[in-house]
């Protein structure tokens, strides 16, 4: 669960740091079923679980990928433990995006998320360059053609200056959000995400700052992604 490494637990269980239903197990090879038996490392109980999903508040200036020669990666941000969990971006955020940005060491999970199949809604918040008209948002509601096709229906909220607004897809195309504008004649100046599957970016988390997810909002997430 992150807590060490394989050949730190091996150590520790040799040392006796180790117990399994209260019981002190000084080999690591022991089989156990995780969801019913208790370990305990170092006298604290080691919480099992299948999957770990974190929410990240992501600054402007990283990418959302696990390595990179170049840039600072989201993962940088994280902790070791979420390094040892082999935690990934669930979907990507460009690097001057900000906002909501969920990690996980599951797969099926992100990929149900991602997929348009699922229609999980992101909802980003914008800025742009000039105001939009009534018939730009009945484009972007309805639909603008990216890469051959036409995005699936959006709802746009507008601001009194329709020049910003909060913008829910149910999609992930490359720069979608920046393309659509564009595909109005317009530029987006500002992006922020700021709710992913119901679940809204915790205010109380500065730009950089990290938390797991609650387990509420791991089963809406799962109810979203329906695996529940
Ligand atoms: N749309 C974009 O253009 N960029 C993002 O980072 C996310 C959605």
């Amino acid at each position: 669960m992150g807590i060490c490494s394989r050949s730190e637990a091996a150590k520790a269980a040799r040392r006796g740091d180790v117990t399994v239903d209260g019981v002190t197990v000084r080999r690591a090879d022991m089989h156990i079923d995780p969801e019913r038996i208790r370990v305990a490392f170092c006298g604290q109980d080691v919480i099992y679980k299948s999957a770990v999903v974190v929410m990240l508040n992501k600054p402007d200036g990283y990418i959302s990928a696990t390595e990179d020669a170049r840039d600072h990666t989201v993962l940088e941000l994280l902790d070791e433990r979420c390094r040892r969990l082999g935690l990934f971006p669930c979907g990507r955020l460009d690097r001057d995006t900000v906002g909501l940005l969920l990690l996980t060491n599951d797969g099926d999970l992100c990929h149900r998320l991602i997929s348009p199949k699922h229609k999980v809604e992101k909802v980003y918040y914008f800025k742009c360059q000039s105001p939009l008209s009534d018939p730009d948002r009945e484009r972007l509601e309805g639909g603008v053609v990216l890469d051959g096709r036409l995005t699936l229906p959006a709802k746009l909220k507008l601001r009194d200056d329709r020049m910003s607004g909060e913008l829910t897809l149910t999609e992930g195309k490359f720069h979608q959000v920046k393309r659509m504008l564009e595909a109005v004649d317009n530029k987006v100046t500002y992006l922020e995400r700021i709710e992913f599957a119901s679940i809204t970016l915790d205010q109380t988390l500065a730009r950089g700052e990290w938390r797991y997810l609650t387990a509420d909002e791991e089963s809406v997430l799962r109810r979203a992604a329906e695996l529940e």
